[in-house]
């Protein structure tokens, strides 16, 4: 959603928050503001659309250039209001004393503006979010609260999710900032603060940070700092921890595109995921054993996640079901959170987010909490709220995900979920210990990253002219039987996300029962053949399509004849297992993907109204 930077310090404001900026504008990119103080004043510079342009308004300001020691800067994913002028945060209260960025939304700004309205308040802009700086500054100017109780007072009046840092013209020397449901961290080194939506805009200055919990506020006084409860005036004990991302995660290297970079990553990550979690005849995954009791005695498993992550779950399903025979749901977290699914102290529910900040995720993750069931969260972001709010957890350790359209993230998250069925499988003893050792063999890294992979990658030419050949249609259908089912809803979306062509993944049989009334000559259709207990069937599936004279993409690591005489084009795929095939498969149509995006002009990493991590309903 919204990217939040903010710092207290010595330093000029304006390289870290621009340069804090650049590396959110992921999370949104609507429009960005920044405000800092000048001469006793407030500043405040916004403008519609991206960072770039807010960075070219600065320069002209001589105001804003040299605002020294705090500020607070934002990159905006509309949700209340257009993305217009007046919408772009900071925004101030009436008496233009407090500033505030915001994430998240405020759920009954409606009554609360009424109640504003009747004490001669006006509203300049249509975000809920003013209407929370807005509350602050009542608070504030009716002069019986001090900064510190004036924020407090609004924020324990508000409904809803919110990440704010809150400045204050009276107070030059203080920077507060709170969360509930949307995430902030707080970088330190010696007198300096930076506060962010995540740690990427704080990596380059500091290592040290504390994560914000929920109903929890920093509020920073000259070279001080104390995490208070945001429900009463009490200090709270909290531990500063050392973080070890890589600043290369944070930076393209030789790619001109993050997903391109994430994409070839894939080589690595992988390996980096299953590394130190199997023996030779066993599945470690040390994150779970304080419940690996209830785990392996589950009478039922859910999955629920959102996007990318879900379609993860899917493949979790199948695997989980396919070697540990226990029954697997996969819901959306959407519909989970207020669905009627049979959940109790016996049920162990999967939450699967590359963010660990999805807004509905979170919500599942708490209705399986309050249900009683065991919480296992899969997730790439150490301290995320994922990762703290779940009863125990798998780290999928592929490093920063910057591109918006999730792609190593994915392919981290099904490599845990084979773990997961494999331990799974080898506690209820559902697979024979020669089978588990053949598993845990294949899941060595030779077969996967060094060699499989990157032998696909040297293909990538190949990729791209056939995008290239197919960036003018305006529909695609991606087809799939059972693991590769998951695999075409994936190839479907991000197709559709990043080069805004319509693209539907279906498994391939159920195609007859509909979408073969789109297939014309115009429509191109992917299918996802390995050579498995499924091929016979896909190729009548195929077959039935051409025959429609819709033309034919083929993804497989066969080089039969027949596939090649119905195929318009094909993918060849290094010839593998059917577990490795779903990897492969996944970064070639990822491949297939970007390049069609790319030749058709369209900002890969920034696709039009999407945002990497969504922390609202
Ligand atoms: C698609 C994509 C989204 C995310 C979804 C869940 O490329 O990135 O569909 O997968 O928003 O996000 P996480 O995994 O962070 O919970």
């Amino acid at each position: 959603m919204c990217g939040i930077v903010a710092y207290k310090g010595h330093k000029k404001c304006f390289p870290i928050l621009l340069g804090g900026l650049k590396k959110l504008e992921y999370r949104g990119y609507d429009s960005a503001g920044v405000a800092c103080f000048y001469n006793n004043k407030i500043n405040v510079t916004r403008r519609v659309g991206k960072v770039k342009e807010l960075e070219e308004a600065i320069n002209d300001k001589k105001s804003s250039k040299n605002c020294e020691g705090l500020g607070i800067a934002h990159t905006r994913w509309a949700t209340h209001g257009e993305p217009n002028q007046k919408n772009a945060h900071p925004h101030l209260d009436q008496s233009n004393k407090i500033a505030i960025v915001h994430n998240g939304i405020i759920e009954n700004h409606e009554p609360i503006k009424k109640f504003l309205r009747s004490k001669k308040i006006q509203f300049k802009s249509d975000t809920d979010t003013e209407v929370l700086v807005q509350l602050i500054g009542y608070f504030y100017n009716k002069g019986k609260l001090n900064f510190e109780q004036s924020v407090r007072a609004a924020l324990q009046r508000v409904d809803g999710a919110y990440g704010i840092v809150v400045l204050n013209k009276d107070h030059p020397d203080m920077m507060i900032a709170a969360r509930k449901g949307s995430p902030l961290v707080l970088g330190i080194k010696d007198n300096e603060f930076f506060i962010g939506s995540d740690v990427s805009p704080i990596i380059k200055h500091t290592q040290r940070i504390i994560y914000l919990n929920d109903s929890e506020m920093a509020v920073i006084d000259g070279s001080s700092y104390d995490i208070k409860s945001v429900d009463k005036d009490v200090s709270l004990p909290k531990k500063v921890e050392k973080i070890d991302y890589k600043i290369d995660d944070f930076d393209k290297g030789k790619f001109k595109y993050f997903m391109h970079k994430e994409i070839h990553e894939q080589a690595t990550t992988i390996d980096n995921t299953l590394k130190g979690r199997t023996t030779k005849d066993s599945v470690l995954l040390h994150g779970l054993s304080e419940y690996w009791e209830e785990i392996q005695h589950a009478k039922n498993i859910y999955i629920t996640a959102c996007g990318t992550s879900w379609h993860a779950g899917l493949i979790g399903k199948n695997l989980i079901e396919r070697f540990a025979k226990v029954p697997v749901h996969v819901e959306y977290a959407s519909e989970f959170r207020y669905n009627h699914s049979i959940i109790d102290n016996e049920t162990v529910v999967i939450a699967i987010s590359q963010s660990g900040e999805t807004a509905d995720t979170l919500a599942a993750i708490s209705k399986a909490n309050d249900f009683g069931a065991v919480t296992v969260g899969i997730c790439n972001v150490p301290g995320s709220s994922v990762s703290r709010e779940t009863d125990c957890g798998v780290h999928t350790r592929c490093g920063h995900e910057i591109g918006v359209a999730s792609t190593k993230a994915f392919t981290a998250q099904i490599s845990i979920l084979y773990l997961l069925a494999l331990k799974l499988a080898d506690s209820r003893k559902t697979i024979t210990k020669s089978a588990l050792k053949k598993h845990l063999a294949m899941s060595n890294a030779k077969n996967t990253g060094q060699i499989q992979i990157k032998s696909l990658l040297r293909k990538e030419k190949a990729i791209k002219k056939m995008a290239e050949k197919y960036q003018k249609a305006s529909d695609f259908l991606y087809l799939g039987r059972g693991l590769n089912f998951p695999v075409a809803l994936e190839g479907a979306l991000k197709l559709k996300e990043i080069s805004y062509i319509h693209a539907e993944g279906y498994p391939a049989a159920e195609m007859k029962h509909g979408p073969i009334a789109l297939v014309d000559k115009n429509l191109p259709t992917v299918f996802v053949v390995p050579k498995d207990h499924t091929y016979d069937k896909i190729i009548s599936n195929i077959e039935e399509i051409r025959s429609r004279k819709g033309k034919i993409i083929i993804v497989t690591d066969s080089k039969d004849k027949i596939l090649r005489d119905l195929a318009d084009d094909l993918i060849l795929l290094p010839k593998t297992n059917q577990y490795v095939f779903v990897i492969l498969a996944t970064i070639s149509l990822q491949l297939f993907a970007f390049y069609i995006a790319v030749a058709k002009g369209c900002d890969v990493d920034q696709p039009r109204n999407l945002a990497k991590s969504v922390t609202v309903e």
